[in-house]
């Protein structure tokens, strides 16, 4: 079923030509025949606006958040003002940089970053190839709690640079097209991807990976957010221009992927009539390229007052054959971590899983449940009808066959697919060399229903499920984390592997 918006057909065929590209990047590269990355021109990892007044980012001064199950399971939904140290508390956790890095593992970095100015620093979510494209800015309204005006967050010194005064927030508030999420709101987050940061390595392949990245850091904060007794409810259907324009941002190089509301009053006043941001970021390359997919793929994405098509109707894929393998329970006292630490702790197994230990299968499950809430995290346009599932592939469970499973969330169980040793397979499928098979418990597979998502949501049905993807992933890293196992995400698989009905 089409929606009453004019997006068109030929704006969907982009997107789904992109996609298509992305599967099939193993065989036919995206990237243009002799490209090779030129380090000596990376872009800046934390971005600096010069001459912008800096503010220490309040510290939230309670440290506990919670376990991961109990967040999950959350309800409460305080209708408390967001604090300055809460907001910082969203950012800081999620995004700021924590602590270096030297570890060895199979990854090409290992000696540049024994050096200082090549050190690798950490933070408290993944990120592809650690890229950190994502920007944050603050836009308060005359209700929140610090001077109103559009502030950009500092990931390197824990620190809002303040880049604009004024009220702006109904600006913003308009800008959702009618609707945030029925929430009121004159305080809002704003998540932007500065692509430069990514493409400059990715290059096409850019656009993919942002837009998992974007996923990844809204998981953390729905965590954090229920850690704070607040359920977010982010905005990914938005007049993306409309918004940049306010930022001072030029859409090919920088723009909005989400707006998050901080519910409080309703924004109060007209904003001021003109763009909020004048101030110049710092930039280092100076020899940036535009890879040829990437405008295309973001222009087809963009919405300008298109109505917000309703979620999807219920219309689950088809189960697979079976009833399947119920799995045991975890016991509640094996979530030993509080969030906060688990955010500080969580990093890439890059090439160090060791099947020294066995994941049982009760922790399989465990994992999984987190894995599969953060598909279903809400959003505007998400509703009760999933838009991706998960999949274990299992290589050394105690107390599962080897084979490949669809996990049923509903009743916890894991319907079997094929039962045979998969090592093989898995080292054959996974295209890069950082990982040894043989050596990981599971491998945990999400498909997504990208025709159904580009049917009814047009082309911004790529960025919803990406965004899904990239959440899972992340609360999959924390679940690992808080239950003490090693996680990391890959989008280096070859997906004529994986593939299987429509899925
Ligand atoms: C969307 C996404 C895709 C990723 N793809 C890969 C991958 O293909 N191979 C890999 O080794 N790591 C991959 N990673 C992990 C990142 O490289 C990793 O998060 C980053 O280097 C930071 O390291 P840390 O997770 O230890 O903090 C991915 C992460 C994300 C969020």
């Amino acid at each position: 079923m089409r929606q009453a918006y004019p997006m068109t057909e030929e704006s969907t065929q982009v997107v789904r030509e992109y996609a298509e590209a992305v599967f099939r990047r193993y065989s036919q590269p995206l990237t243009p025949p002799g490209f090779e990355v030129d380090w000596s021109d990376a872009p800046p990892k934390n971005t600096t606006y010069p001459g912008a007044p800096m503010l220490a980012a309040p510290r939230w001064s309670a440290r506990q958040l919670g376990r991961l199950p109990d967040l999950l399971a959350a309800g409460d939904d305080t209708d408390r003002p967001w604090t300055a140290a809460e907001v910082s508390t969203l950012a800081s956790l999620a995004y700021a940089v924590q602590e270096r890095r030297v570890a060895a593992s199979w990854n090409q970095d290992l000696l540049t970053q024994t050096h200082y100015p090549k050190a690798t620093w950490s933070r408290g979510t993944a990120s592809g190839g650690g890229m950190y494209p994502l920007e944050i800015y603050w836009v308060a309204g005359a209700g929140a709690p610090t001077r109103p005006g559009v502030y950009h967050f500092h990931t390197a010194h824990r620190a809002w640079q303040r880049l604009a005064n004024g009220d702006h927030a109904s600006a913003i508030s308009d800008a959702c097209l009618g609707d945030t999420g029925g929430q009121r709101a004159d305080q809002f987050l704003v998540v932007t991807v500065r692509f430069w940061k990514n493409a400059y390595k990715y290059h096409n392949f850019c656009y993919h990976v942002v837009t998992q990245d974007l996923g990844a850091l809204l998981g953390s904060w729905q965590l954090i957010g229920r850690g704070l007794g607040r359920q977010l409810r982010p905005v990914l259907w938005f007049a993306d221009e409309t918004i940049n324009t306010r930022l001072g941002l030029v859409t090919e190089s920088e723009s909005a992927l989400a707006v998050v509301p901080l519910p409080g009053p309703p924004p109060t006043g007209n904003p001021p009539a003109a763009a909020a941001v004048r101030a110049a970021r710092f930039e280092r390359s100076s020899r940036a390229f535009q890879p040829e997919l990437l405008a295309p793929v973001h222009r087809a994405t963009l919405l300008t007052t298109e109505a917000r098509p309703a979620a999807l109707p219920v219309e689950p894929p088809p189960a697979p054959h079976g009833t399947g393998l119920a799995l045991p329970e975890l016991p509640a006292q094996r979530w030993r971590t509080d969030l906060s630490a688990a955010l500080r702790r969580r990093r890439s197994s890059f090439g160090q899983f060791s099947r020294g230990r066995r994941l049982t299968a009760a922790e399989l499950g465990g994992i999984l449940r987190c894995a599969a809430a953060g598909l279903a995290f809400p959003t505007d346009l998400t509703g009760p009808a999933p838009l991706a599932r998960l999949h274990a592939v299992v290589n050394d469970v105690d107390g599962l066959p080897a084979g490949s499973y669809t996990y049923e969330p509903a009743g916890h169980r894991l319907t079997p697919v094929r039962v045979e040793p998969m090592a093989g397979l898995l080292q054959r499928a996974y295209e890069l060399n950082n990982y040894n098979m043989e050596q990981v418990a599971a491998v945990l597979a999400i498909s997504g229903r990208l025709a159904e998502a580009l049917d009814h949501f047009g082309p911004r049905g790529y960025r919803l499920l990406n965004a899904v993807a990239g959440s899972s992933a992340q609360v999959t890293y924390l679940a690992a984390t808080s239950s003490g196992w090693g996680a990391a995400p890959s989008s280096g698989w070859t997906t004529r592997c994986w593939t299987r009905r429509s899925d």
